[in-house]
């Protein structure tokens, strides 16, 4: 909670023809690390991308953390494969039917930060179980599934009762954070902000991030 601030630009939203040249930009602007949204077209309407975009990113910026967010139905099928190309910090949702406390336990095993995520709808209740087993988690303050949606400010309520409830690690909100939301995020505990279009999509994401600092 005395950590600092961690800013992590959500490739989602970067120009999908410049993403090397976008993401340098960010990190030269102040960025931590690099946060990539895997969706399956099950878990959430949307395809993106797969194990190929996290092993280029992983080249492109090897010293940074690459934090992995596998919106999909049957992460367990797919650990192995972003473990091996690259990823520092694999998240997966609580929602989904597999054996969270056996992914959990192995993506730790296997060396990786191991975060758990939930759907705004989804208390945070359902996450107790879990916390001794995560490294970081990740509330999720849209529906899941697409950028460049308005935060659900009640969302960030969870952040307070996580902290309730004992919760130690790291607190990552991710959707809908921009110049105007990040303020709320960080005074309700939020430690590392995950940004999409409040990045990318600002005509000035240094600017954004400096604030961002002032304010932690
Ligand atoms: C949404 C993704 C987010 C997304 C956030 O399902 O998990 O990481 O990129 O985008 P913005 O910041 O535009 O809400
Ligand atoms: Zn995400």
């Amino acid at each position: 909670m005395t950590n600092r601030l961690q800013i992590a630009p959500s490739v989602l939203a970067a120009d999908p023809l410049h993403i090397g040249r976008e993401v340098k930009m960010m990190l030269e602007f102040g960025a931590d690390l690099l946060h990539v949204d895997i969706m399956d077209g099950h878990f959430v309407p949307n395809v993106t991308y797969g194990r190929g975009m996290v092993k280029a990113l992983k080249k492109g910026f090897p010293n940074i953390v690459h934090d992995v967010h596998l919106m999909m139905s049957y992460p367990e099928d797919h650990i192995d494969d972003f473990i091996e190309a690259g990823a520092d910090e694999l998240t997966i949702h609580v929602e989904v039917a597999g054996d969270v406390e056996g992914m959990l336990r192995y993506i730790r095993e296997r060396g990786l930060k191991a975060g758990l995520s939930l759907r705004p709808k989804t208390s945070a209740e359902e996450l107790l179980p879990y916390l001794p087993l995560c490294d970081l988690i990740m509330i999720m303050s849209v529906e899941p599934g697409l950028g460049g949606q308005k935060i659900i400010p009640e969302t960030l309520d969870k952040l307070v009762y996580l902290r309730e409830h004992g919760y130690k690690g790291l607190l990552s909100v991710d959707g809908g954070i921009n110049q105007e939301t990040m303020g709320l995020v960080i005074r309700k505990g939020g430690e590392r902000l995950i940004m999409g279009t409040g990045l990318f999509g600002s005509p000035n994401p240094a600017l954004v991030i400096e604030e961002a600092r002032k304010i932690s």
